[in-house]
């Protein structure tokens, strides 16, 4: 058994899981509108509960315009006013077309919906999807994120959208209270197929104090419930050796 860094987990698994391999994804530039900085990349947030509004807020604490949404966002006036003047709030319409990045924290029996009435809005846009697959609140959508994968499962859901698997292993608390923590920081696993969606996922992720593990998409299962490492919230190191990642 492994050791692990408690952090707001108590119950979390202890479990090694078999090394894996990891594909290098190519470098590519970054296109225009989702250059380098917070004030190139605007966050639409759907789904602006535990998950999105934590996380929602530690992007807009790091300069980044933020749009939180909800399908009554009149009960968002709280959470922008916690995130600071970065923040504002709107429909779930509203965040999409705002934002060239959208995370999205619905329940994940509500994907298929949101991609559905929202497939215009989000074509070509980078998701950042941290909804995970739960039996007692999903229901029939688990089987077949469990049986076909996670990230795959959100892929046909989402068609069309430039997916990265991200901000889903561990709880929105952890996210908002342990980056750019003193010593190691907290490892982040992303997964995608998109190289270039990758890297604005990874930048993001530093951005707010914590350092990126990114794997190809099909091995989101690893840190999306059943996995191993969902609910591990590691130093990077850690994470990386329980990836099978091999540090440069
Ligand atoms: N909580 C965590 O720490 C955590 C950690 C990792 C991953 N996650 C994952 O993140 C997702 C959100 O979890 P949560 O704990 O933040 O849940 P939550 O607090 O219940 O918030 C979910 C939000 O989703 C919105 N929503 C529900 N159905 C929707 C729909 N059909 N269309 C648009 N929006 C809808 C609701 O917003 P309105 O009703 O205001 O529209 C609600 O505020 C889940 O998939 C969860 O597994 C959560």
């Amino acid at each position: 058994m492994k050791k692990s860094l408690t952090l707001t987990h108590p119950g979390r698994r202890e479990i090694l899981i078999a090394g894996g391999t990891f594909a290098t994804l190519p470098l590519l530039s970054l296109s225009g509108a989702l250059a380098q900085t917070p004030a190139d990349t605007k966050i639409g947030v759907v789904g602006s509960g535990r998950l999105g509004g934590a996380v929602g807020t530690i992007f807009a604490k790091a300069g980044y315009k933020v749009m939180f949404s909800s399908r009554h966002p009149e009960e968002l006036k709280d959470l922008v006013a916690s995130a600071g003047p970065n923040a504002s709030a709107g429909t779930v319409q509203q965040a999409i077309a705002f934002g060239n990045v959208i995370l999205l924290a619905v329940p994940y029996k509500a994907l298929p919906e949101v991609g559905r009435e929202n497939a215009a809005g989000l074509k070509g846009k980078i998701v950042l999807d941290a909804c995970n697959p739960i039996p007692a609140r999903d229901g029939e959508i688990v089987k077949e994120a469990n049986a076909n994968g996670v990230g795959e499962t959100s892929q046909k859901y989402l068609p069309g959208v430039r997916l990265v698997r991200a901000f889903n292993s561990f709880s929105g608390r952890t996210f908002a209270t342990e980056g750019h923590r003193a010593g190691e920081p907290i490892g982040v696993p992303l997964a995608s197929d998109d190289a270039e969606a990758m890297k604005i996922a990874e930048k993001l992720v530093r951005d707010v104090g914590f350092e990126p593990v990114p794997v190809p998409l099909a091995r989101a299962r690893e840190f999306a419930p059943p996995g191993p490492l969902f609910t591990r919230a590691l130093p990077v190191s850690e994470l990386k050796k329980e990836l099978g990642i091999i540090s440069q």
